[in-house]
């Protein structure tokens, strides 16, 4: 069976280096790996709709800003498919067919739809559309044959409820749909990268964001004011590691060559830490290193945003490009669905002639 993967973001603003440790930088490794056949990054853009009907310039706004970060990262083009999800018509068909298959209760009970349903504040005023998303995002998964769903943790519902939908609709009408799994970040402090307040989630609208396309001054204003430990006052004083946010970066961005390169009393971070738990490490210490580790990786993606920055049309033609790709194989995927429902009625010569039949006479 071939390996395919899907995955994709919500064009609601730029990413951050939150998106790239936990989602972006990996799918540029799976794409380097050349372990699967086929790998479709989607921009989510109806999706994003579902709870931003009232302001689709924002979407609109988002779609190329994303893309710009996709290639920056490094996403190559030639090797995988960037498509728009509004531009895939069938995967509303499959999702209108998948929303028989699924209880009002259920999609209740998703935890992240719970959580993201408080979140907006939408109380008696759920859209209906922004409630089924975990359907079409269903559709999305299966319309593109995947195997494998490379997300974040928050996303683990969300393909849970999928993988429902692949064993009802599959049970239902006969073997149709490939099942995903999911594949979640290795690196426990890339699952979800807190902001530089030292929040939970980096969010857009807490304003506690690191952005991809950020420049080294900016990357560097953000870490000097960056959430550490409150009660580490004197540099002697002993220091704790544990939701210490320069240390969780540290975690997600730190490889030993950087200690090399920028930090070379300190073999690796382990010995690091342990400094800074005993006392005597100081915090403008750890953020100055961390400015040098954010800037060396992030650099070569700034630098790479600005070579497409250049030439916008072209991003939009890979676009284009991408999304017809992407069309030819959802479409299959419908032909498929339809087949198994048998609601392909003009192409069923059995039913036609049964049909026939009935009426001799
Ligand atoms: N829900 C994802 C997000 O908020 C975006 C998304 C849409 C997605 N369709 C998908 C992710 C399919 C994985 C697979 O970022």
């Amino acid at each position: 069976m071939s390996k395919i993967i899907l995955t994709g973001d919500r064009p609601t603003g730029r990413l951050h280096i939150g998106h790239y440790v936990g989602s972006l930088r990996r799918r540029v490794e799976l794409q380097n790996s050349g372990e699967y056949d086929k790998i479709f990054i989607m921009i989510a853009d109806a999706q994003a709709l579902t709870d931003n009907a009232e302001n689709p310039e924002k979407v609109r706004q988002n779609i190329v800003e994303v893309a710009l970060d996709y290639l920056s990262a490094g996403l190559d083009p030639d090797k995988i498919t960037i498509l728009i999800q509004s531009m895939v018509p069938e995967l509303t068909e499959l999702t209108f067919y998948y929303m028989n298959l699924v209880t009002v209760s259920r999609v209740q009970r998703n935890p992240t739809i719970k959580s993201e349903l408080q979140m907006r504040g939408f109380g008696d005023s759920i859209p209906v559309g922004f409630f089924t998303y975990p359907i079409s995002q269903a559709a999305d998964i299966t319309a593109f044959k995947a195997t494998t769903v490379p997300v974040g943790e928050d996303q683990m519902p969300m393909l849970e409820q999928c993988q429902e939908i692949v064993h009802k609709f599959n049970s239902v009408y006969g073997d149709t749909l490939v099942e995903p799994k999911i594949l979640l970040p290795e690196n426990q402090a890339c699952l979800r990268l807190p902001g530089t307040d030292g929040k939970a989630k980096m969010s857009k609208s807490l304003g506690n964001c690191i952005f991809l396309a950020d420049t080294a001054d900016e990357t560097k204003t953000k870490v000097m004011s960056m959430y550490t430990d409150p009660n580490h006052i004197n540099v002697n004083d002993p220091g704790q590691i544990e939701g210490n946010t320069v240390f969780t970066y540290l975690d997600a961005f730190s490889r030993p060559e950087h200690f090399e390169a920028f930090n070379p009393g300190y073999a690796n971070l382990e010995e690091m830490k342990d400094h800074y738990k005993r006392g005597g490490l100081g915090d403008v210490k750890c953020k100055k290193f961390l400015i040098n580790v954010l800037n060396a990786e992030l650099e070569p993606i700034r630098a790479r945003r600005k070579e497409w920055e250049k030439d916008i049309p072209g991003v939009y033609e890979i676009l284009k490009k991408g999304s017809a790709i992407a069309e030819a194989e959802a479409a299959d995927t419908l032909a498929r669905v339809r087949r198994a429902m048998k609601i392909n009625y003009f192409e069923d010569g059995a039913l036609i002639k049964e049909q026939a039949e009935k009426y001799k006479n």
